[in-house]
């Protein structure tokens, strides 16, 4: 399989007098699984269109392989897009719609029957050939959908929210089906989701992207536990964020008083953005990160917020808890609370974690 090189230099592109994406400059390298995350409308799909050919961008340029494509076609730039409504042709058979990319390309007879037969195979198909597209579910449509893309062998592969139409089970199913398949070819994949676990998941690197602008980009678990902008902070994971001033520093320790008057402390290592005392501070605790103990339960762990219990949700594999401290609502989430006490709305709780989860987003 081909595995392309995308390069995008400060692209821009506007409806009008709105720049739907602007200045977005980045290095896709090859045989990577690229997602741009982002909230609706936030130009993921604009800046996926323009990567494919369907939009010029108005500024800056689109590298392939190190040539400037800005003005070469779709047809002509190689590269295989999967739409989020699938686009499958009803009136023609799941073969007809394979080959369909095949014939366009004057591929012979043989050849076309062996690569469709071939590419069914790689989205667990086979034997449905002779089958319209009505026939099959939602998942099935969006394995055709993919495997008339792949079928003609392009150097990338982009996918706009490929799975949003599928319901939970099977979106969760094809997450991973996608990944192995990925992976095992190999083709450079530009995806665009709303959804962040999604894009955990699947991708190799991460582009955050608020209103036209990437404002944060790296590997799954960078974005997750280092987020370096509150936006991202929020969008990607549940967060507990808190606004403060840095009280005292040293000893490998920065103790922050936040607005409400809670005082944490945080391992200075991981926070080289804060240099002193007196600097304001935003961080942010996970709801994994906190362990939940009765109002008088000892603990080591150097954080404590007390608090009062204002909703439990059981979610079997976990439970996730608001309490309210200070006037504030927090989140915690006891994963795996096998044995544990469950506690109850009113109840009086600890919240207790350490330094190392404290993560500070900007000094
Ligand atoms: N063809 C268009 N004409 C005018 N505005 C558009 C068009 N397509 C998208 N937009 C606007 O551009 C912005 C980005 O849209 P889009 O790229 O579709 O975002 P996303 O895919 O992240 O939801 C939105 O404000 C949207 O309303
Ligand atoms: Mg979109």
């Amino acid at each position: 399989m081909k595995a392309a090189e995308v390069k995008l230099e400060k692209v821009g592109k506007r409806y009008g007098d709105l720049w739907a994406v602007r200045q977005i400059t980045l290095h896709i390298e090859r045989g990577e699984f690229f997602t741009f995350l982002g909230p609706s409308g936030c130009g993921k799909s604009t800046l996926l269109r323009t990567i494919a050919g369907f939009l010029i961008p108005d500024e800056g340029t689109v590298y392939l392989d190190g040539a400037p494509v800005n003005h070469v076609p779709p047809w002509e730039r190689d590269v295989g897009m999967v739409f989020q409504n699938y686009a499958l042709w009803p009136h023609m058979t799941v073969f007809e719609n394979v080959a369909f990319g095949l014939r366009e390309r004057k591929i012979p007879r043989d050849e076309i029957k062996d690569r469709v037969r071939q590419a069914l195979n790689q989205v667990d198909l086979k034997g449905t050939e002779g089958r319209r597209p009505s026939q099959l579910s939602g998942g099935q449509q969006q394995r055709i959908a993919l495997a008339r893309t792949l079928v003609i062998q392009p150097r990338a592969l982009l996918l706009d929210e490929p799975l949003s139409n599928l319901d939970a089970k099977l979106r969760a199913e094809m997450r991973i089906e996608l990944l192995k398949l990925q992976r095992d070819l190999g083709i450079t994949t530009i995806y665009v989701t709303h959804d962040q676990e999604e894009a955990l998941a699947l991708s190799t690197r991460i582009a955050v992207m608020e209103s036209g602008r990437v404002v944060q980009e790296g590997g799954p678990r960078e974005i997750y536990e280092q987020p370096r902008e509150k936006f991202v902070a929020e969008f990607v994971g549940k967060s507990n964020l808190f606004s403060g001033t840095a009280v005292r520093a040293g000893d490998g320790m920065i103790e922050i008083e936040t607005e409400e008057g809670l005082r944490i402390q945080t391992s200075s290592a991981a926070q080289s953005c804060v240099s002193g005392a007196g600097e304001r501070v935003l961080f942010n605790i996970r709801p994994e990160a906190i362990e939940l103990l009765g109002a008088g339960e000892k603990s080591t762990r150097i954080n404590r917020i007390s608090g009062k219990v204002t909703a439990s949700a059981y979610q079997g594999s976990f439970i996730e808890y608001e309490i309210e401290s200070r006037g504030r609502p927090l989140k915690a989430n006891v994963i795996n609370p096998k044995g544990k006490p469950l506690f109850q709305r009113g109840d009086e709780v600890a919240m207790v974690f350490d330094p190392e989860d404290v993560g500070v987003i900007r000094g």
